[in-house]
């Protein structure tokens, strides 16, 4: 009686050949330690928050960047720019300190819903908040792509992700280039050309995109490799991923969109547990 074969052993065996494709050496982490200095003069020592990019060892790995004022935005030299306030003050005699905030809604780690490039889609309600949570959370590889090239449709090929994969974060250049981390625009960074989206739509069973910078589509595809992957209203981009310091593998993705009703895009919160 000749055994079936393990479907995890398959998975296993071919995120190993993916794993050779590239090997991305993870400098040290950039960090938002100059971001945790404003309230310097505290006797207590106790009381210097700690901020952390992994929890519990790492067995839970944050892949969301930071909100701040430098934090690079589409076609801006400026960053995002100030986006919190106190409304109400405690140093003001408020009874307690009350924050407003305003930006644009594919701000920072984010997500697009079909409305993002579809006007039909946008008019009938496919906002955030329709976005199915069974695909936003679950197994996901995460990949290095060859760092010469954007993803064409040679390039996907190449990486030989395995059908049943619902969920691929893609690592690229700009990482390297620590582009997240840099508060001005650069339309230089890598993403998907219009012939690697539609080669991800007919040849596999990603149904979440993820990439490491404001979008998954380069600069010069901007739009066509946008419509190519909302498309069919089933596949969920998630852009400005922080992918510093993550092995490629298999993780359980979590990421969980605000509820914002007709909203074509909202920040996210994304973590990677091992
Ligand atoms: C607190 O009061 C000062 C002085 O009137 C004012 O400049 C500041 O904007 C106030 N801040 C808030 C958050 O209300
Ligand atoms: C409230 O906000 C003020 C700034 O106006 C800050 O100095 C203070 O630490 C805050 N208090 C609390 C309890 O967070
Ligand atoms: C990716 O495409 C952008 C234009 O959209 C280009 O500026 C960049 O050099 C390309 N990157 C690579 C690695 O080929």
């Amino acid at each position: 009686m000749a055994a079936a074969p393990n479907p995890i052993l398959l998975l296993l065996a071919a995120i190993a050949t993916i794993t050779t494709v590239s090997s991305a050496a993870s400098s040290a982490h950039p960090s938002y330690d100059s971001l945790a200095t404003s309230c310097p003069t505290f006797a207590d020592a106790d009381l210097v928050p700690i901020r952390r990019e992994e929890y519990d060892g790492r067995r839970i790995l944050d892949i969301t960047h930071v909100y701040h004022e430098d934090m690079p935005a589409f076609e801006s030299d400026d960053g995002i720019g100030q986006f919190l306030w106190l409304r109400e003050s405690m140093k003001n005699g408020s009874f307690a300190n009350i924050s407003e905030m305003k930006f644009l809604t594919h701000t920072g780690t984010h997500v697009d819903a079909p409305g993002h490039f579809y006007q039909h889609y946008f008019e009938a309600g496919f906002d955030v908040d329709t976005l199915d949570l069974v695909i936003l959370n679950g197994p996901a590889l995460v990949v290095d792509v060859p760092r010469d090239k954007n993803i064409t449709a040679e390039v996907m090929e190449s990486l030989h992700i395995p059908r049943g994969v619902r969920r691929v974060l893609f690592r690229t250049l700009n990482t390297d280039r620590k582009l997240m981390w840099k508060k001005e625009f650069d339309s230089t960074y890598v993403g998907f050309m219009t012939d690697g989206a539609q080669w991800l739509v007919d040849n596999t069973d990603i149904k979440l995109v993820g990439l490491d910078y404001l979008s998954v589509a380069t600069y010069d595809d901007l739009k066509p490799a946008h419509l190519v992957f909302l498309k069919s209203k089933d596949i969920i981009l998630v852009e400005a991923l922080k992918l510093d310091n993550v092995e490629v593998g298999i993780y359980s993705l979590h990421c969980l969109p605000l509820r914002l009703l007709s909203a074509e895009g909202s920040p996210i919160r994304c973590i990677l547990i091992n």
